[in-house]
């Protein structure tokens, strides 16, 4: 999974002895701008990952959406907790190598003597027609696609058609042959990758790689070096462990282990035998937990709710104990994204992981007198786009055998307040289409796509390329104009 190296950022891994006397995470500061987007570019290194300063507030959201009589201020004076979440986010580190590229260039025809010619392949033509213009060809791999998933190219299960052509196009549909780099960046989550690129690639009849793909959990796979033992929540069944256990958490705690080791705990629930059964109960009451991940919706409100406040308020993580600082004594906790809303099947878009986030924070100040503080990942948290930067010049490798970031990136999304805010901090095109969260006028009025409105992914796509490469570029690939032997069958014909 690619990531960051320390000659990125001219930092040193810090040793790993670090790790094991403190286990938190360092406050860390900005090495400075070099003017990219409005998020400029500051970051530091601890441990195996890098940490990025969050863009974020680290405090919780929930005060504006309370009654002023629920709020008690805290007579306490504000200690610094125990970790500095929100100071920096961690993502991974490269673990990049070389790869060839899947293109192929071929110099010339294969000799076969006293055999007939081999038919050209598309790729040995794509090679020659690309050899003919090599100003496009420049263009075309000096731009980069990243796309949102739900509500630009599907919603869930459900392909939006437009989105299905776009990737034909950017594979190589289209006059050059050429593949067009593009990335996927969600906040969706839930899943390992490999599975949901699976589900994608199924639904859009187009290859996607892992390689090209991140979800809002995936950075979040740096943070396994920081902390032992965690409570995962979210998601179906047991898939969010299997996350977990992929990016190499090594004690994965999740509520259903909870709640069979001590019911009482959860009185609202009903848990079944088969629950029981693939449950990992252990005397919680003797261990500490160490941090909070929620990595995707959580599919039982109260349950999870009620388990993250009665850890969150406890001493260091362990359960059945009471904090004495509430502050000092306080697990961190982790969201992966913080989109409020998801367009779903339903006619009006359903709650996502920012409305629990809220939820707890409100609960959490009624209960304490105290502001939550968070980390929120996804977008359009910083951390996550300069990840994104990270898979583009990956990416760029594994297709043309060139490692950099293109220098016009286009952002195609639906949801203004996530896709499209982060892209314009992050200094790239943005492209807002009108298949998912926006629905309205114009522009979004208050985080307006700086390249445009488009009725669908589609359209965003070929008027950026028709920008990057001339209004004249064919979105088709036609072997008949390129191939010499096809092209000399079909004059014959035509004189015949
Ligand atoms: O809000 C949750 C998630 O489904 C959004 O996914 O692809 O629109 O970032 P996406
Ligand atoms: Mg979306």
């Amino acid at each position: 999974m690619p990531g960051f190296d320390d000659k990125d950022f001219g930092a040193e891994a810090a040793p790993a002895h670090l790790k094991a006397e403190t286990g938190t995470l360092a406050q860390s500061p900005s090495n400075g701008e070099d003017g990219v987007g409005a998020y400029g570019r500051g970051q530091s290194s601890t441990f195996g990952a890098v940490e990025v300063p969050a863009s974020r507030s680290s405090i919780a959201d929930a005060s504006p959406y309370m009654h002023q009589l629920s709020l008690s201020p805290s007579m306490k004076d504000r200690r610094g907790s125990r970790n500095s979440f929100g100071a920096a986010l961690p993502i991974p580190r490269s673990k990049r190598q070389s790869r060839l590229s899947s293109v192929t260039h071929a110099d010339g025809r294969p000799q076969r003597p006293g055999m007939p010619p081999i038919q050209p392949t598309r790729e040995i033509l794509a090679g020659q027609v690309q050899d003919m213009s090599k100003q496009k060809v420049s263009a075309a791999k000096d731009m980069a696609f990243v796309f949102d998933i739900d509500g630009v190219l599907v919603h869930g299960d459900r392909l939006i058609p437009e989105g299905q052509r776009t990737l034909e196009i950017l594979n190589g549909d289209n006059e050059l042959g050429i593949k067009i780099p593009h990335i996927f960046l969600t906040n969706g989550s839930g899943k390992p990758e490999e599975a949901r690129v699976a589900q994608l690639s199924k639904i859009l009849h187009q290859p996607i790689s892992t390689e090209q793909f991140i979800q809002s959990h995936t950075p979040m796979s740096a943070l396994a070096e920081y902390y032992e033992r965690v409570l995962v929540v979210g998601g179906e069944g047991y898939r969010c462990r299997e996350v977990a256990e992929k990016y190499g958490f090594k004690d994965i705690v999740v509520p259903n282990d909870i709640v069979a080791w001590d019911p009482t705990i959860a009185p609202y629930r009903v848990f079944t035998d088969e629950e029981r059964a693939t449950s990992n109960p252990r005397d919680f009451s003797k261990i500490n937990i160490d941090a909070i991940m929620v990595f995707s919706d959580s599919r039982d409100y109260a349950t999870d709710m009620q388990i993250i406040m009665d850890l969150l308020q406890s001493e260091n993580g362990r359960l059945h104990t009471r904090a004495k600082d509430p502050i000092s004594q306080r697990i961190p906790i982790y969201f992966s994204q913080g989109d409020l809303l998801c367009p779903t099947e339903h006619p009006y878009p359903r709650m996502s992981q920012g409305t629990f986030r809220i939820g707890l924070e409100a609960m959490y100040k009624a209960l304490t007198g105290e502001d939550l503080e968070r980390v929120v990942y996804g977008k359009p948290e910083l951390a996550t786009y300069k990840y994104a930067d990270e898979v583009i010049a990956s990416w760029m490798e594994t297709i043309h055998n060139e490692e950099k970031l293109p220098k016009n990136i286009y952002m195609v999304g639906d949801n203004p307040a996530s896709d499209i805010i982060g892209g314009n901090m992050y200094g790239w095109n943005t492209c807002l289409v009108r298949t998912g969260v926006f629905q309205g006028g114009d522009n979004d009025e208050n985080n307006p796509a700086n390249f445009g409105v488009f009725t669908n992914v589609l359209e965003a796509v070929k008027t950026a390329i028709q920008k990057e490469l001339g209004k004249e570029f064919r979105f088709e690939w036609s072997d008949e104009k390129v191939n010499p032997l096809l092209q000399s069958e079909a004059s014959s014909a035509a004189i015949e």
